[in-house]
């Protein structure tokens, strides 16, 4: 951690959020020794089978990272169990206005209202089809028109290990205001006959009864359509004037408590029937440790991994190995469910 968070971060800090994001994609476009710059915990107590994807570890990279997937090779090399390329949608999208990510740096969260910004499902799976495949790699699709997605997941899927639906993006219309149990009953219904990959879906967080009631809704729909897992969750929505559109999805650390304990609900409310990947506010191995004991089967990461740099992973795996060595099967569920 300690030269990313004394040279590395503070210069990318520097900078604005977007331009930083862009150089630091740059760098990972460069032939580094991304193993020995980032760098996982090797160990057997370390891997589990996500939905029959085997892992080296349970730590993931969050989509949103990379938008593009054009540098899920680098990123697979940094150590990450997987990586979740785009969102992608059928068609290329400019995404909103800019400015349209912020930090609180003091609270190491982040606001962010990109609108799906990316190439395209073609552009996506050309990339990917090039790309060498350095660990298992996912692909976040999220389109509105039914005929879109499926489109999108028929490019998509040939070059990934399992397709993860986005149905919760606080940025863009579907996550708000359509049908959302009629649309993804009708998305699953379609998918079942047609996928060969692991499908998972990533729910959005909730709060307030009402909220909790439509998320644990969709979880069920998701399971009883076939669905292989859960992501829990994607960013807040809040209000933020810094923003061209003057409100976002909050990431980073504010997420936390949240993330343990929507996991532990829908865990329950789904009775374990699928892996539950914990989404949301991960930065330190307590927190990876708090989400794994809730009965997450991985924890992905985003905005602990712009925080904390490229050996976070590193730091994660060190000690959920070290607690698996003590107190064996306790913790998570290895093995799936
Ligand atoms: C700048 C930014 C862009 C994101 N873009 C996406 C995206 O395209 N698709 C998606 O499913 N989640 C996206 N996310 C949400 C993350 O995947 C993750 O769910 C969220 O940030 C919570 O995790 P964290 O606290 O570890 O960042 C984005 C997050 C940020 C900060």
């Amino acid at each position: 951690m300690g030269l990313y968070r004394a040279v590395v971060q503070p210069l990318f800090f520097a900078l604005p959020p977007e331009l930083a994001h862009r150089l630091a994609n740059r760098l990972l476009g460069l032939p580094l020794p991304w193993g020995r710059i980032g760098g996982a915990e090797a160990d057997p107590a370390l891997e589990v089978t996500l939905a029959g994807i085997r892992l080296r570890n349970p730590i993931g990279l969050a989509a949103g990272f990379d938008k593009t997937c054009a540098h899920l090779d680098a990123l697979g090399r940094l150590g990450f169990g997987y990586v979740v390329g785009g969102t992608i949608t059928r068609v290329p999208r400019a995404g909103n206005p800019k400015p349209r990510v912020v930090r609180y740096r003091s609270r190491g969260s982040m606001v962010n209202a990109m609108g799906l910004p990316n190439p395209g499902a073609e552009a996506a799976a050309r990339t990917l089809a090039r790309l060498p495949r350095t660990g298992p790699r996912l692909a976040s699709i999220a389109d509105e028109a039914l005929d879109d997605a499926l489109a999108t997941h028929a490019l998509l899927e040939p070059h990934v290990d399992g397709v993860e639906l986005n149905a919760s993006c606080p940025n863009v219309s579907w996550g708000r205001d359509r049908d959302n149990e009629a649309h993804l009953t009708a998305l699953l219904r379609e998918l079942g006959a047609r996928r060969r990959t692991p499908l998972f879906v990533k729910l959005p967080p909730f709060r307030a009864e009402v909220e909790r009631e439509v998320v644990l809704a969709l979880a069920r729909i998701a399971v009883e359509g076939g669905a292989d897992g859960l992501v829990c969750s994607n960013t807040r929505p809040v209000a933020d004037p810094r923003l061209a559109v003057g409100a976002g999805g909050l990431s980073g650390q504010a997420l936390l408590a949240d993330t343990v304990r929507i996991v532990d609900e829908v865990r329950t409310a789904t009775r374990g029937a699928v892996p539950i990947a914990a989404c949301g506010g991960v930065a330190t191995a307590e927190d990876a440790l708090a989400c794994l004991r809730a009965g997450a089967t991985t924890v992905q990461v985003y905005t602990g991994f712009v925080y904390r740099g490229p050996r976070v992973v590193q730091e994660l795996t060190a000690a959920i190995a070290s607690a698996r060595r003590r107190t064996g099967a306790g913790l998570g569920t290895p093995a799936g469910p």
